[in-house]
């Protein structure tokens, strides 16, 4: 066999074992490989084209061409079953990852809000729907706002069932929303319709029915002719648009510094409807605010011309209407978060 005889047959069973390693290549990984390995730098094509070296100069082109056929020949034979293995290998895929989109998903739990918001809100909605404003102040609160400027001077009795947390000797955490008022009225001039929820501060100790930290509603009218009569009438839709259609309000005498005269505000119990029952612990009566007209003192020290204008104010203690509302015995249980008490307010 003379050299290019010997050459071509090298071409030959190289293009044979070519063809049975296709035949038995199963993916486009092994595809690549063999590649690499025929065609590749250091391949067996190139091995033989390097042995050309040894062949007569006229042969060499023939060889040279021949070699170039068999390189085009393996590389659309490559293409072609590559194409053909990553068509199976797409659809495997496809297959294994299907989804079953009517498999049941994951549940978000919802959640719900505090029943001390809701309280909130619907006592909000209530007075703006009667075109109140929402305002709000500071729960870090000057002992002027807090009590100074609503006539509980310094030694005053009252002042010793509002003990609360100082952060100063002027700055203190207010012990009520009634501060508010004063800071609307020193920079809003009447007519003033406004109502302000927040947290209030007291050093009380932590039963069933008291805690340090608890929330109330302020509200606050002033113009020019308001009476006693604006303020109950005002409080008794209020109580109907919280507890029902039915309910009733009883006014007694009372006293609070800042309003005069003052009174503190009962509903007629939602439960028995003011025949007596354990929701009202026999009274038939729940007390829920306190109330009354704004002191001539205190719009004047607001700079509100008193011999002009009037007003009435009131103060909701919203725990205790929620308690009495979603029928709750320990107001404890509005701070605990216990999901098992919460999830019943959905
Ligand atoms: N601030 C009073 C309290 O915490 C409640 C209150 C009573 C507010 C009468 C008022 C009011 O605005 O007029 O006990």
């Amino acid at each position: 066999m003379d050299a290019m005889e010997q050459a071509l047959d090298q071409l030959a069973r190289m293009w044979a074992e070519f063809g049975e390693a296709l035949g038995e290549a199963a993916s486009t990984q092994q595809l690549e490989a063999l590649r690499v390995r025929f065609l590749g730098k250091k391949g067996e094509l190139t091995g033989i084209l390097r042995g050309m070296g040894a062949l007569p100069a006229d042969l060499r082109p023939l060889m040279g061409a021949r070699a170039n056929e068999v390189r085009t020949d393996m590389e659309s034979a490559l293409e072609s079953r590559r194409l053909d293995l990553a068509d199976q290998e797409t659809r495997l895929r496809m297959m294994q990852e299907r989804l079953d989109v009517t498999l049941p998903g994951c549940p978000t739990p919802m959640g719900c809000r505090h029943p001390l918001t809701q309280v909130i809100d619907e006592i909000c909605g209530i007075f703006m729907g009667m075109g109140y404003a929402i305002a709000e102040g500071p729960e870090v609160e000057y002992d002027r706002y807090n009590f100074e400027m609503l006539n509980i001077p310094a030694g005053h009795p009252s002042r010793d069932t509002q003990d609360t947390f100082y952060i100063g000797e002027t700055v203190l955490l207010r012990t009520q929303t009634s501060p508010v008022q004063v800071r609307v009225m020193e920079t809003t001039p009447p007519p003033i319709r406004i109502v302000c929820p927040g947290r209030v501060y007291r050093s009380d100790a932590i039963d069933a029915t008291h805690s340090a930290i608890f929330h109330q509603i302020e509200g606050l009218v002033v113009d020019e002719g308001v009476t006693m009569g604006d303020l109950i009438g005002s409080l008794r839709l209020f109580a109907k648009g919280l507890f029902g259609a039915g309910t009733e309000i009883r006014v007694r005498p009372h006293h609070f510094p800042f309003t005069e005269p003052s009174a503190e505000v009962d509903v007629s119990c939602w439960t028995c409807g003011g025949s007596g029952c354990r929701t009202c612990k026999g009274e038939g009566w729940i007390e829920v605010l306190g109330a009354g007209m704004v002191h001539p003192k205190v719009l004047a020290g607001c700079g509100i011309d008193s011999e002009r204008y009037s007003g009435f104010a009131f103060g909701i203690g919203i725990e205790r209407t929620a308690m009495a509302r979603f029928g709750i015995d320990d107001m404890r249980h509005l701070y605990d978060n216990d999901m098992r008490f919460l999830a019943q307010f959905r």
